[in-house]
């Protein structure tokens, strides 16, 4: 790096963390005030508490399962859906139900049956046994044991909630964590099994592997174990602690103990999940693009600057996203019209250049009698109050500010209302940060104080119950805003916070990452968990927001971030502006090649998203999800799927650790079953097996499943990407459960208008392949062309519709099609490397 760069990166360094020091007075008194108020309004301990429910006196069946009468309390059984049932231990707060899509559940038969002091409620599909003491067991529909629940016990507001694991057992979820996959590996320092909170947390400055918790805790898992798998979803947005040991240990400060139980394949699970807690909508196709961030761009000129670059240097972009540094004293709702002086204009500039413009949108006011938002919200009542109804005001950006109080109707429609004018403006989306929501502290908690009083839609509550759901009730906010203000357009929000359910309104990133190898790996756990939470849509500040990544390092993170739904780099304000060219070459090309790949899959990118609004399956998936009987896929966490077709293996170590130093090295993989093509040389492996594959500093290892088909798109044609089978379809899916036809979904990328849905067919017998065409849907084909391109065999000769085509190498370009038959030229099938 040059000697002027790196004096300007020590300048940026030395700036951006001064910056912090004007907040120190005030995170200092908030931090007394906050601890005071605990002291003050202190809870009274209750009576409720009990070691165990008591001895069951009696049962009832009711429409929908059956109830429990134990000494202590009741306990409902009620199946929502064969395979799906809600359990309930009453006593504590039951919950406002933001989290749940979806009320009207049609009729289960159900049945309820006494043998000896066990009581049996089943459907078709799963039973559950209920014991006198008060344990219950969960078994599919053959008997099959798949969870064992202990005797719950209650304290003092809430609960505590525990299940036998299987020695074997893995566990997968619980919102956002920056450890390992598999939570039951988790460590912390002292090398003991992890607990993980749920109370969703501003992890600045400390964010490395092992934070947490961090800014999106659900209270979900997904387990694995050798008779099965199953999920669990806590319906209690409470402060708690869970832990996984020999027991699942679920422990709650507050709340009803109610929660979700289903089981199936990850696929079934993620569906049954996202049936009741709402499926993500279809983004904008622009939104699966590359975005480009720095907590940095003050100028419109600056901004103007970086698109016409990216545009110069061929480099596609769909977004430019700005921070707070655009607005005005950093408050909500504000672009400075000193510094972006027309911005609607501005926004239409950028976006004939393909761009869209994303402002940052945070929840704290400004208490300021010159700031109308404040006044507004005065008036209306509208921000979090203590007990004794004084305002609570705690310093985030601006400096002092109030919170609105999202569990408000009232306050969520004045807030949606905020919105227009820079829609208008021709703002195209919002991100929402500092929404756990977030105060400076000099110690302690970083939130507003526990005792603060919520509307909670009416109920009443406070911020202990209310704090994790803050973020998601913003986004529901800004999402009902976007849809009423913007009727054909669909709404882009990412939010930094949220709780089960937010995948119906935002997409998420991880936050403030530090800048490191060992995070890059840590983020390929974080999305695909998150995945597995139910939200789709995240992806981490490409290269890390704090800290310089190294050349290769950015590289390479760009790399895995290619195949992340959310492309975005982001980076701090005491750092440098990261954007592809900043390394210069070979880096530069490198990341093009990678951006172009990007767009090119974008017909497979945008499949995937309309499979994850009709299924709610992520798009991108750990590789347990190709085969989830194979214990060996468990804990797989330096790789994902991205859909069914495609296995990242992303780059995780540095070359220059490597003994030899060069450019070429070796990752070692672990191949799902079946047969797997490389997809920059089309090379043949069989699954089953470790590999390793070569990574120079141009590529990661990229592999697709044999009978795959990948829609891709170039100059206006379509590439239909045909990876044969190797042995006939049946014996290339090992879990023929998976419900991932060869489909393409298209429409005009936005709004709400006709879509179609073409799906093909892939048949393989000894000489060739049959590929058929089928077309759901009234949108007219978008393409001009079809190009079909067959890897890894010879191609022979080809017939569409029953008349030859000439085939251009591997490839015959043509027009849409029922049926094509390609032959191959056997002689050459032989390529596998074992
Ligand atoms: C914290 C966010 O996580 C980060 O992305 C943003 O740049 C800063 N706040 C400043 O707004």
């Amino acid at each position: 790096m040059t000697s002027f760069k790196q004096i300007k990166l020590k300048i940026n360094f030395v700036v951006g963390s001064l910056f912090y020091t004007r907040y120190a007075l005030k995170s200092y008194l908030y931090s007394r005030q906050r601890d005071a108020s605990a002291r003050y309004f202190k809870r009274p301990p209750t009576k409720e508490a009990f070691d165990n429910p008591g001895k069951l006196l009696q049962a009832e069946s009711t429409s929908r399962g059956a109830n429990f009468y134990f000494e202590q309390t009741e306990l409902e059984v009620c199946f929502l859906t064969p395979n799906l049932v809600r359990i309930e231990w009453k006593g504590g707060l039951s919950p406002v139900p933001y989290a749940i899509a979806r009320h009207d559940w049609q009729e289960v038969e159900t049945k309820l049956k006494q043998t000896g002091d066990r009581w049996t409620v089943s459907t078709a599909a799963l039973q559950v046994i209920v014991t006198v003491d008060g344990s219950l067991t969960f078994c599919d529909a053959s008997g099959q044991t798949l969870r064992e629940e202990l005797p719950p016990q209650r304290k003092d507001y809430g609960w505590i909630h525990r299940a036998s694991l299987r020695q074997e057992e893995c566990i997968y979820g619980l919102g956002e964590r920056s450890f390992g996959l598999n939570l039951r590996q988790a460590k912390d320092k002292q090398q003991k099994p992890h607990a993980f909170r749920m109370w969703n947390y501003d992890a600045a400055g400390m964010y490395g592997v092992g934070s947490d918790p961090m800014y999106i805790c659900i209270p979900i898992y997904m387990s694995l174990h050798s008779a099965g798998s199953y999920l669990i979803f806590y319906e209690n947005s409470f402060e708690a602690t869970f832990t996984f040991v020999e027991n699942a240990v679920a422990d709650f400060e507050g709340g009803a103990l109610r929660y979700y139980f289903t089981a199936g394949s990850p696929a079934q699970l993620l569906e049954r999940y996202t049936e009741l807690t709402g499926r993500p909508p279809l983004p904008p196709r622009w939104a699966l693009g590359y975005h480009q961030s720095h907590w940095g761009y003050l100028f419109e000129d600056v901004v103007r600057a970086e698109a016409k670059e990216f545009q110069a240097r061929n480099l596609p972009l769909s977004a430019i996203h700005l921070d707070i540094d655009c607005q005005v004293g950093f408050r909500a709702f504000t672009i400075d019209p000193l510094r972006f002086p027309n911005l609607a204009s501005f926004t239409r500039e950028l976006r004939e250049l393909g761009v869209q413009f994303i402002a940052i949108n945070n929840p704290g006011i400004k208490c300021s009698r010159e700031s109308n938002l404040f006044l507004e919200g005065q008036v209306l009542d509208g921000f979090c109050k203590y007990p004794d109804g004084q305002l609570v005001t705690a310093p985030v950006w601006p400096g002092w500010c109030v919170f609105p109080d999202f569990t408000h109707p009232k306050v969520r429609n004045w807030w949606s209302r905020q919105y227009q004018y820079l829609l208008d403006a021709g703002v195209a989306g919002f991100w929402h940060d500092m929404n756990e929501p977030a105060a400076f502290v000099s110690w302690g908690d970083r939130s507003l104080p526990k005792e603060t009083r919520h509307d909670l839609d009416g109920r009443g509550g406070e911020h202990r119950e209310a704090h994790n759901i803050y973020g998601l009730l913003q986004a529901r906010a800004a999402y009902e805003s976007l849809r009423q203000y913007c009727p054909h357009q669909r709404p882009f929000i990412v939010s930094r916070a949220g709780w089960a359910g937010l995948q119906r309104y935002s997409w998420t990133w991880t936050g403030d990452i530090n800048s490191d190898w060992s995070m890059l790996r840590t983020t390929i756990s974080t999305v695909v968990g998150l995945g597995l939470s139910g939200i789709p849509y995240s992806g981490s500040d490409i290269g890390g927001f704090q800290g310089n990544p190294s050349a290769e390092l950015y590289l390479r993170w760009f790399q895995m971030a290619t195949f992340h739904t959310f492309y975005r780099t982001h980076s701090s304000n005491n750092v440098a502006n990261r954007t592809p060219w900043y390394y210069g070459e070979p880096y530069l090309s490198i990341m093009r090649e990678f951006l172009q790949l990007r767009y090119r899959l974008m017909p497979y990118f945008y499949t995937l998203a309309w499979w994850a609004s009709q299924k709610g399956y992520p798009p991108v998936r750990p590789v347990f999800w190709a085969d989830s009987q194979d214990a060996a896929l468990w804990n797989v966490d330096d790789a994902f799927l991205l859909g069914d077709a495609l296995l990242v293996c992303p780059v995780l170590e540095s070359g220059a650790r490597m003994p030899t130093a060069q450019l070429r090295l070796t990752r070692h993989a672990i191949l799902p079953k079946g047969y797997w093509y490389n997809f920059w040389d089309d090379t043949l492996l069989e699954g089953g097996q470790q590999v390793d594959l070569a990574a120079p500093l141009e590529r990661i290892p990229l592999l697709v499943k044999a009978g795959s088909i990948i829609p891709m798109e170039e100059n206006k044609q379509l590439i239909l990407h045909v990876y044969p089978s190797v042995e006939g379809n049946a014996k290339n899916i090992p879990d023929s459960r998976l419900p991932t036809p060869h489909s393409l979904y298209s429409d005009a990328g936005d709004g709400y208008g006709e879509w179609r849905l073409d799906r093909f067919g892939m048949v393989r017998d000894e000489n060739g392949l049959e590929l058929s065409w089928e077309t759901q849907g009234d949108y007219a084909f978008p393409y001009q062309k079809v190009r079909v391109h067959l890897h890894g065999i010879k191609l022979q000769q080809v017939w569409v519709d029953g008349t030859e085509l000439a085939c251009q190498g591997q490839q015959i370009e043509c027009d849409p099609f029922h049926q094509m038959r390609l032959n191959f030229l056997l002689a050459d099938t032989s390529k596998t490397q074992n």
